[in-house]
C-alpha cells in the first residue's frame, strides 16, 4: 500500500472519499467481505507506538475495502437510510475539522446560531407552527425520546405532579395510546422515559394502517394524563394516521398529540402529499429524521414541539461553569446530550444545496420512482404486490409458483429473492414481515437514484428470478 504525505491525512482523506463516491455507480452495492476477513484485517492488539496520521487514513480506507454497504448507491432500497448530499458530505468534514462542542453558545457560538437557522427553516419547510421549539439529535430514536420527555412533564404536570422534581415512582400513571403498527424506536423512547410495554395501550388499526377515529375516542374516554403516538408513514406500507379527525379527538381530552414522522414528516415538503399530512400541524411534537429524506450522513435527527416551556423544563440543565450569553440559544436547554457534534450544518448544507424546491422534487422524485419500482416488479412472472406504492415504500413477496406452494415455500422464495438480487451486487432491498407473510420492502429515500437505477434494479430482480 503506498502511503500519502504524512503531514496530510486530510488530503488522504479526501482521495479515499472521492474513489468511494466515484465508485456508487458501479461497485457492489451489498458488502463484497466477510466477517472473518474484516476481523483479519483490522485485528490486532493495541498498538504500542503510533503511526503517521496519513497512514493511519489509508490503511483504514485500504481494509475497510469491500466491508462497507453502499446505501448511499441509488439502487440501495433497504431500511430507511438515505444518501448525503455533496454540500452536506462536506459540510460534516468540516464540522469534524472545526470540532465544535455544541452544548452552549459560549462553547461554539456559530453552531448555536446554525442550529437556530436551520431549525427555523425546518418548521418552515415541514409548515410546522414557527414558535415550536426544536432541537437536533442523534436520530428519531431521541428526537422521540426528546419529544416524549416534553410529553411527561406536560401532562403530569397538568394533574399537579413535577416529574423533574418528584421522579415517576409513585407519579399518577400516564396512558399511553400507540398504534399497533408503531415503530418499535417509540417503545424504546418510552422505556428510557420509565413507561414499560405493559403500560402501553395498543391500538389497533384498520386495512389502510390507520388507527379509525372511533377507536381513538373509545380509548379515551378514560381521564388522566394521556399521550397518544400517531404514525406518519409506517415503515412497512407507508400507513399515515388521518391526523385533522384524530388530533382534535385527542385534544379535546387534554392528550398530548407525538407524531412519528422518520420520514413521512418530508411528505409536508411537498403539496402532492397533502391528503397525508394534512393536519399534522396540529399535533403537539414531531420527530423526523434528517439523515434519511434531506440526504445528511448519518447521526441527523430533528424534534419540533409546540409548547416550549414543557420541552426546555424536560431537558434544560445549568451548572456554574457555564458561561450564559443574553438570547442565544443554548443547544443543552432541548437536547438529552451535553457534549455534542454541531449537527446544524449537515442539514443547513442540504437546504441550501437543495432550496425548498429542490426537497419538493426530490421527494416527489423518490416517489415516483417507488412507484416505477413496485409497477416494474409487479409486472414479472410470480410477483405479488402485497402493499401499493405509498409515498416512498412499496412492499411485494415472491411466489413458489409450484403446484400446491403454501405460504411457507412462498416465504421462502422470497428470501431467496432477496438474497440472490443482493448477492448480484446491483441492488439491495430489505425483508420484513406482514401480516405473517415474508416480504420485500422497496424504499426509496435517495437523491442519487435515476430512472437507469430503476432500470437497472427491475432487471437485477428479473435476473435473481430465474436463479431462486
Ligand atoms: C418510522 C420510523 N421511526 C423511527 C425510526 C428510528 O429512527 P433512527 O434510526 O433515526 O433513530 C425509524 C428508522 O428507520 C423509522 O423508520
Amino acid at each position: 500500500m503506498t502511503h500519502s504525505d504524512p503531514r496530510d491525512p486530510l488530503e488522504a482523506a479526501a482521495r479515499h472519499a472521492h474513489a468511494w463516491l466515484a465508485s456508487l455507480d458501479t461497485r457492489s452495492v451489498a458488502a463484497t467481505v466477510s466477517r472473518d476477513e474484516l476481523r483479519r484485517r483490522f485485528e490486532a492488539p493495541l498498538p504500542e507506538r503510533g503511526v503517521p496520521a496519513a497512514a493511519v487514513v489509508d490503511d483504514l480506507a485500504g481494509a475497510a475495502e469491500g466491508g462497507q454497504l453502499a446505501s448511499g448507491s441509488g439502487r440501495f432500497f433497504a431500511w430507511v437510510i438515505g444518501g448525503a448530499l455533496p454540500s452536506s458530505v462536506a459540510a460534516e468534514w468540516l464540522v469534524s475539522a472545526w470540532d465544535q462542542n455544541a452544548t452552549i453558545y459560549a462553547t461554539s457560538p456559530v453552531a448555536s446560531v446554525v442550529e437556530e437557522v436551520a431549525g427555523q427553516w425546518l418548521l418552515d419547510l415541514f409548515r410546522l407552527p414557527r414558535t415550536s421549539s426544536f432541537a437536533f439529535t442523534t436520530g428519531c430514536q431521541m428526537a422521540h425520546f426528546t419529544a416524549l420527555s416534553a410529553a411527561r412533564e406536560q401532562v403530569l404536570r397538568q394533574v399537579g405532579w413535577d416529574v423533574g422534581r418528584q421522579g415517576m415512582s409513585g407519579s399518577p400513571p400516564i396512558r399511553l395510546l400507540v398504534s399497533a403498527i408503531r415503530h418499535v424506536s417509540l417503545d424504546r423512547a418510552l422505556r428510557y422515559l420509565g413507561i414499560g410495554k405493559d403500560q402501553l395501550h395498543v391500538l389497533p388499526v384498520e386495512a389502510d394502517g390507520g388507527i379509525a377515529p372511533g377507536t381513538l375516542s373509545a380509548a379515551l374516554t378514560v381521564d388522566g394524563p394521556t399521550i397518544v403516538c400517531l404514525n406518519a408513514g409506517d415503515l412497512n406500507t407507508g400507513a399515515f394516521d388521518d391526523f385533522r379527525a384524530l388530533v382534535p379527538l385527542a385534544h379535546a381530552r387534554g392528550a398530548w398529540v407525538h407524531v412519528d414522522g422518520a420520514f413521512g414528516l418530508f411528505g409536508r415538503a411537498s403539496r402532492r402529499y397533502d391528503a397525508l399530512v394534512e393536519g399534522m400541524e396540529l399535533a403537539d411534537s414531531w420527530a423526523t429524521d434528517c439523515h434519511k429524506w434531506l440526504n445528511v450522513p448519518q447521526d441527523s435527527g430533528f424534534v419540533a414541539v409546540r409548547h416550549p416551556d414543557a420541552h426546555r423544563r424536560a431537558m434544560t440543565i445549568v451548572d456554574s461553569y457555564f458561561v450564559a450569553e443574553d438570547k442565544a440559544r443554548d443547544e443543552i436547554d432541548w437536547t438529552p446530550e451535553w457534549s455534542r457534534r454541531a449537527r446544524g450544518f449537515g442539514v443547513y448544507a442540504a437546504l441550501r444545496e437543495l432550496g425548498r424546491e429542490g426537497v419538493a422534487a426530490l421527494i416527489e422524485r423518490n416517489g415516483a420512482q417507488c412507484e416505477a419500482l413496485a409497477s416494474g416488479m409487479a409486472a414479472l412472472p410470480g410477483v405479488e404486490l402485497v402493499s401499493p406504492p405509498r409515498l416512498n415504500q412499496a412492499l411485494v413477496r415472491f411466489l413458489d409458483l409450484r403446484d400446491g406452494a403454501t405460504d411457507a415455500n412462498h416465504d421462502a422464495r422470497t428470501e431467496r429473492v432477496i438474497t440472490a438480487i443482493n448477492a448480484s451486487g446491483e441492488a439491495f432491498f430489505g425483508p420484513s414481515t406482514w401480516k405473517g407473510q415474508r416480504v420485500m420492502r422497496i424504499c426509496v429515500v435517495n437523491w442519487r437514484t435515476t430512472t437507469r437505477d430503476v432500470e437497472r434494479t427491475i432487471a437485477a430482480v428479473r435476473h435473481a428470478l430465474t436463479i431462486a
